[in-house]
């Protein structure tokens, strides 16, 4: 059994970053302790479709109540990748979103756009035997979130990849290529200058479906120097 490999300091942003606010109060304010690692978060969980259901990684589906969402349909698609570049089969892809008003079902968000009752915004798939996810959804918008004056969150989405163990999850967010927003963002301009552009997915039109919907795509290295920046 091989432990994980400690992530790259190069890759990550600093637990405090100060522009981001939140950072500030909830980091550790003392250094962090090796604690050895168990059988149990080395060999698991383990992943089977089975546990999948049918319109899971179809967020243009899956939460429709009187018909279709709407927005700018997209599928986003890409490998989970070990630090050799290895593919990481049947691995557990999360994922979840503001609408494309720039609006989440969650209570908690009181920005002032409109909730869509067809788009639950959430979706979740397992990585085939290359290391492909693919799912289908809509574009996010942009929303406002009070962390400094004007602060808007260039479009995104958030990603939960567990990787071969439950020690190597990763926890982060895909933008978008040529978003006007991710210059002011401290929550994107957190991780180191290289490092950062790993997070931005690239359009790919030979992923796009003729007549229905464009394509992103966005490779996921959870490991190594290559490695794709957690969350700060
Ligand atoms: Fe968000």
């Amino acid at each position: 059994m091989k432990p994980f490999t400690p992530k790259d300091k190069d890759s990550h942003p600093t637990l405090i970053h100060p522009p981001y606010k939140s950072s500030n109060l909830r980091s550790p304010s003392k250094n962090s302790i090796i604690v050895p690692q168990t059988i149990t978060e080395l060999t698991g969980p383990q992943f089977d479709a089975s546990a999948l259901g049918e319109l899971d990684n179809d967020l243009t589906r899956n939460g429709r109540k009187t018909g279709e969402p709407l927005g700018e349909r997209l599928i986003v698609t890409g490998r989970v990748l070990e630090e050799n570049g290895k593919p990481i089969p049947n691995t557990m892809v999360e994922v979840w979103q503001a609408n494309a008003a720039g609006r989440y079902i969650d209570l908690d968000d009181q920005h002032e756009a409109p909730l869509d009752p067809n788009f639950l915004g959430a979706g979740r798939m397992i990585t085939d035997k290359n290391g492909e996810y693919r799912f289908l959804t809509l574009r996010p918008g942009a929303y406002p979130w009070g962390n400094h004056y004007n602060a808007w969150r260039p479009s995104h989405i958030h990603f939960s990849v567990i990787g071969p163990n439950m020690m190597t999850r990763l926890v982060t967010q895909m933008y978008f290529d040529g978003d006007p927003l991710l210059k002011y963002d401290p929550i994107y301009q957190g991780p180191p200058d290289e490092a950062r552009k790993r997070l931005v997915a690239d359009f790919s039109l030979d992923d796009t479906e003729e007549g229905y919907a464009l394509a992103y795509r966005w490779d996921i290295v959870i490991r190594g120097h290559k490695a794709t920046p957690a969350d700060a």
